[in-house]
């Protein structure tokens, strides 16, 4: 499976867990992935992915504007992607939010495209605009998401 990670990061946790996802889908078998940071990508025509996985740390309740651009460009981008998921990191109360909000938005510019699975929220520590890290308990959650992507 050819699969592109494309994060927004500001601290690294997001970073961190697209890593953590690819190493999870890597584990199974020889798959190929790209980890791309949002602001370093460069989509061409011939681009073709089996999977394509986003994600963005919760800003202000949801996903950040590089990714919201990022989104948009995607029916123009001519990018050839099956499915997609995505992904989000936040603080305490904001859990799946920025997630839900990514996956409004992609069914909304790309309503044809397959979920290829419910996205994944990983919670990092502290209050406010907190530099995480990533609790520990939800560290392996990153590895398993990325296992049950391509194991289905
Ligand atoms: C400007 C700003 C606004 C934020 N707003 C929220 C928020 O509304 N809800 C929330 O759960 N976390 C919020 N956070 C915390 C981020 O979710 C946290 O810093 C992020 O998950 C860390 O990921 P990163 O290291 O990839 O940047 C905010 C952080 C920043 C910098």
């Amino acid at each position: 499976m050819k699969v592109l990670i494309v994060y927004y990061t500001k601290y690294g946790n997001t970073e961190k867990v697209a890593n953590l996802i690819a190493e999870g889908i890597t584990s199974v078998d020889e798959h190929e992935v790209t980890v791309k940071n949002v602001k370093k990508i460069q989509l061409k025509k011939e681009d073709s992915y089996d999977l394509l996985l986003i994600g963005s740390p919760n800003h202000f309740g949801r996903h950040v504007g590089s990714i919201k651009k990022f989104i948009n460009k995607l029916p123009k981008s001519q990018l050839r992607v099956n499915a997609y998921a995505v992904f989000d990191t936040y603080i305490t109360a904001d859990f799946e939010k920025a997630v839900k909000k990514m996956e409004e938005q992609i069914s909304e510019v790309l309503p044809e495209l397959t979920k290829a699975n419910p996205g994944l929220s990983i919670k990092v520590e502290g209050t406010g605009t907190s530099k995480g890290p990533i609790v520990k308990e939800d560290l392996p959650k990153c590895q398993k998401f990325g296992i049950k992507l391509v194991q289905g």
